[in-house]
């Protein structure tokens, strides 16, 4: 009995010890963040490990514009996720990484990725915003961890961002991921003319109602089927809507999961914000959104693994008149937000 009681105090006292060398610091502040989403836009779910918190969300945002992240002490998030693109490369089919190297793809646009939910990367390679910053730092920035982490130590101000955001304030690469991870959960894209109108606050004009009414959901353009999830115009899944040719240059997903029937496949963008994003899909080989609707139109390639949705695929595309094509890009640029692109809680705060 007595050895019991011997055992059970020396556990209280480990306890003791243990919680000693990891208390929570003073300045820890979990104060949730508010996240301001609108009509139609569904409630947000966050990993259980990563509570967005306004501490986090400030220290990411610093994060994401520090080049000191980066081995050569140039290369921040924002060089290739620049706000004024809608966080994609000026203009760029391919961006240069930290190493002076091209970047197999073009740089994704970073916005309402909160509610992505089938995977990361025009591949699906990341399966969490957390692993997707991850692999975004060692595969863009190369950064020298050991280095990096000394210097953010080192860092004062850091320090206190640190201990403010993360219960016991450690400044590592877990916590850098959970920071970036909470930043980029706040941009969102929900201020479109075409979201006023879903809040019958704006009406489109007769041209954008024909390419929305005429084409955009309906068979004969069949953009719906992958593009129209409102609010988000994408079902962030994967397919091949028959851009490559029959040897597919880029596997997408199927070179990651390693399926035959998934190459070719590459996450579906988003339709917003295209006025800025240019150029376009996964290796930036269209230049304007009326090369785009070309290809749609009349330059689809039937590839081993063409979606089933993309139905005119056998004629070539959907063979669209000059004034449908019009009507379509329209309706496209009513889905530019120009609230997000220039949201200063998104910007530098340096
Ligand atoms: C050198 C340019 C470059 C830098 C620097 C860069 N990225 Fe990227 N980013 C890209 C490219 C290119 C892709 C698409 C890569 C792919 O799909 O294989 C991408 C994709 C992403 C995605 C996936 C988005 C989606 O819709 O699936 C996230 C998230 C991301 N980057 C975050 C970051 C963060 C955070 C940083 C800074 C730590 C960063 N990136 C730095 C070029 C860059
Ligand atoms: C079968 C699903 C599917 C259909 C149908 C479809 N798309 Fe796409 N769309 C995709 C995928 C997947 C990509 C990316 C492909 C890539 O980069 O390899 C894409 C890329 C795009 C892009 C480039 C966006 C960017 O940021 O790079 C635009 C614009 C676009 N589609 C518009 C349309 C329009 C307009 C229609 C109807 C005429 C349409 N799509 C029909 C799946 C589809």
């Amino acid at each position: 009995m007595k050895r019991k009681l011997i055992y059970f105090l020396l556990l209280l006292a480990l306890i003791q010890a243990c919680k000693k060398d990891k208390e929570i610091n003073e300045l820890y502040d979990p104060t949730p963040y508010d996240f301001v989403k609108v009509y139609r836009f569904p409630n947000i779910e966050v990993p259980t490990d990563n509570a967005l918190t306004i501490a986090k969300v400030q220290l990411g945002r610093s994060l994401f514009y520090d080049a000191s992240l980066s081995l050569s002490g140039n290369t921040s998030c924002a060089t290739c996720h620049n706000q004024d693109f809608g966080f994609t490369d000026h203009e760029l089919d391919l961006s240069t990484n930290d190493l002076g190297n091209f970047t197999s793809r073009n740089a994704s646009s970073l916005f309402n990725l909160v509610w992505t939910d089938k995977g990361f990367f025009w591949d699906g390679r990341a399966s969490s915003l957390e692993l997707a910053v991850e692999d975004a730092i060692n595969n863009e920035q190369h950064p020298e961890w050991d280095v990096t982490l000394a210097n953010i130590q080192a860092d004062p101000s850091y320090k206190t961002s640190f201990e403010t955001a993360f219960e016991y304030g450690e400044v590592s690469r877990d916590n850098i991921n959970k920071a970036l991870a909470s930043f980029i959960r706040t941009i969102v894209s929900q201020n479109a003319k075409f979201d006023l109108v879903t809040r019958a606050q704006a009406t489109l004009t007769p041209l954008e109602q024909y390419g929305f009414d005429s084409i955009f959901v309906t068979e004969k353009g069949d953009c719906f089927h992958c593009h129209g999830v409102y609010p988000f115009m994408t079902d962030n899944d994967f397919h091949d809507n028959g851009l490559q040719g029959n040897g597919y240059a880029d596997l997408g997903l199927g070179g990651f999961n390693g399926n035959a029937f998934d190459q070719g496949k590459m996450k579906t963008p988003p339709l917003r914000n295209l006025s800025y994003t240019a150029p376009y899909m996964h290796d930036g080989r269209f230049a304007s959104l009326d090369e785009v609707i070309d290809f749609y139109s009349e330059g689809v390639n039937l590839t081993p693994n063409i979606d089933p949705l993309m139905k005119k695929a056998h004629q070539g595309g959907l063979q669209l008149s000059a004034y449908e094509k019009e009507a379509l890009k329209a309706f496209l640029l009513t889905l530019d937000d120009p609230v997000f692109r220039s949201n200063v809680d998104y910007s530098s705060p340096f």
